[in-house]
């Protein structure tokens, strides 16, 4: 009797308590919670037709002249952010001064906070897929529709919720301004920790805003519990680019909730269920767009040319 419990305390002595949801990696340590295939028992919304990632078919993206450039509001401004470990992620809070619109959204839409998704050391960690390819990491910012005041609100409405993705990729150089994020990090190691950021520009840590014309877009969800159904997702070709060991100290500093090391925080991909994928029709979208271009004029002037002579 009393060495079952020394056992079974043993075993769980790793973990501060029990949560309603976990991701795989988390799993080992608390039994009891639910793991992504399992989250549809406690949360039915995750159980849905339309739900987020995805795995993106690049040759089966539908081309839409519609998807033009988004327009970005305030993402240069200099901001004092806080940043908070939710337990399962970290949060960084950003203000309604920063917007977005254009691109074929159904309205302007406000920042609300944005947060990473990560492997285990320098492993990939992304939630969307391109073409089966899983990346470093994966940024997400969440923006809601102007007319709302909360997320929850925004989740009421099939559109009223916009998030914008954008794949990390390891390179040979550290990127200086992705620093200030990490030492923010380690300031936040548990549950509840929170901290400031201080002089912080969204755009440092983000491809150039003028790179950012090639995207794919698909309606979706929450990639965490409640997966709520409400989210257009837009999913930009663009990396930004860290170093190795930068990617390392993102994944080394946090603890989850159950106080386990936040490793591997990512869903696995959902099905499309005949969702289509859209991407915009920017000609930087593969290297040999330019290329193409040059060829139809030139059959154009062919054309021209095979009238009048
Ligand atoms: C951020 O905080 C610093 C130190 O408190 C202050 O000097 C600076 O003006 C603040 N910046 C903004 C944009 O609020
Ligand atoms: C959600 O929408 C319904 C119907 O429009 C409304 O009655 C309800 O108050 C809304 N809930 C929230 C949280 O906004
Ligand atoms: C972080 O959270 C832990 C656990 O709740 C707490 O003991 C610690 O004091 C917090 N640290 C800071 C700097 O808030
Ligand atoms: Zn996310």
């Amino acid at each position: 009797m009393w060495s079952t419990l020394i056992v079974s305390g043993l075993l769980l002595a790793p973990c501060i308590h029990s949560v309603q949801w976990c991701y795989q990696s988390q799993y080992s340590c608390d039994v009891n919670c639910k793991d992504p295939s399992q989250w549809d028992k406690a949360f039915p919304e995750c159980g849905g037709q339309t739900q987020s990632p995805i795995n993106i078919v690049t040759q089966k993206a539908r081309h839409a002249p519609h998807l033009t450039p988004i327009i970005f509001e305030g993402y240069t401004q200099t901001l004092n952010v806080t940043v908070q470990n939710v337990g399962y992620s970290a949060v960084l809070a950003l203000p309604p001064s920063l917007r977005i619109r254009g691109g074929d959204l159904p309205a302007t839409y406000k920042a609300i906070q944005l947060h990473l998704h990560w492997g285990v050391e320098d492993g990939l960690g992304s939630e969307h897929t391109i073409d089966g390819e899983q990346y470093p990491m994966e940024l997400h910012i969440v923006h809601i529709k102007e007319q709302y005041n909360t997320l929850k609100e925004a989740m009421n409405d099939s559109v009223g919720v916009a998030g914008l993705a954008f794949f990390y990729e390891v390179s040979t150089k550290e990127n200086q301004k992705f620093n200030e994020v990490i030492e923010a990090l380690g300031r936040i190691p548990y549950n509840g920790n929170s901290t400031t950021l201080q002089n912080f520009r969204l755009t440092d840590i983000l491809p150039p805003l003028e790179k950012l014309s090639s995207y794919y877009r698909y309606s979706g969800s929450l990639t965490v519990p409640g997966c709520d159904e409400a989210i257009i997702w837009t999913i930009f070709q663009e990396f930004f680019y860290i170093s190795q060991q930068q990617l390392v100290d993102v994944t080394k500093q946090l603890r989850f909730e159950t106080g386990h090391p936040m490793i591997e925080t990512y869903r696995p991909v959902q099905k499309l269920n005949g969702r289509m994928v859209y991407k915009s029709t920017a000609c930087s979208f593969t290297s040999s767009g330019p290329v193409i271009l040059c060829l139809c004029f030139l059959c154009v002037f062919r054309l021209i040319e095979s009238i009048f002579t």
